[in-house]
């Protein structure tokens, strides 16, 4: 499942990070990939120990553990701190697969990389190019979205980012273990709890629906892993 995700950060947030990213040094993305990722991957990161990424990370982590919508789609178990890429002049990352597992720098901690995430933190008119374009079985999808907003999807998909060739594009991006590991699963809990919640809205607690709440959480007790 792909999903947009909108407003994770508010204006003035963004401008703060943009104001600190843009005052940064930033190295070389292929730091972060594996030999075939390094092929293709042409962009700038910040470095993932660095400590301006780290407290930028944390606004991202805080407005994540706030937002139900993200919580409800992905479920997280674990997130990597997140870290921020740059494009221009041409700057794309070529098609290639997240790696499954990551470990998070300077400490024994590994996740499994369930759901991958981008949060644009450049608005679309900024910048030319810079599409990410995620395959699945259903075909290519095109994503840009405005500053603030992020975008979800399986990390066993092909990706990637279409040559920028004008202004810049600065996301930051990050890697979810999920307590449901399953993609079809996952979303089956999506599409419940989201109808569940629509249907509370407009009758109240009924006891059918108190019922079928229990179902939510009797299929994410069967399928969680912790
Ligand atoms: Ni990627």
């Amino acid at each position: 499942m792909m999903l947009h995700v909108p407003e994770v950060l508010s204006r003035d947030q963004v401008r703060h990070i943009r104001q600190t990213l843009d005052a940064t040094d930033w190295v070389d993305g292929r730091a972060t990939v594996g030999p075939q990722g390094a092929q293709v991957k042409q962009n700038r990161q910040l470095p993932e120990l660095s400590a301006t990424g780290r407290e930028l990370g944390e606004i991202i982590l805080k407005a994540l553990a706030a937002n139900p919508l993200y919580f409800s789609a992905a479920l997280p178990l674990r997130t990597v701190p997140p870290l921020f890429n740059r494009y221009e002049g041409g700057e794309h990352y070529g098609l290639h697969i997240d790696g499954s597992v990551r470990t998070v720098p300077g400490t024994n901690f590994s996740l499994r990389t369930d759901l991958s995430c981008t949060l644009f933190l450049s608005e679309p008119d900024d910048y030319e190019g810079g599409e990410l374009i995620v395959v699945d079985t259903y075909g290519e999808h095109e994503v840009k979205l405005p500053a603030g907003d992020l975008i979800l999807y399986p990390s066993s998909s092909l990706h990637r980012v279409t040559p920028v060739t004008r202004g810049a594009r600065v996301c930051s991006f990050f890697w979810t273990q999920s307590m449901v590991r399953d993609d079809g699963q996952r979303g089956l809990l999506f599409e419940l709890d989201q109808n569940l919640q629509a249907l509370r809205a407009r009758h109240g607690d009924e006891a059918e629906l108190v019922a079928l709440t229990g179902h939510y959480h009797n299929l994410l007790r069967m399928w969680a892993e912790l």
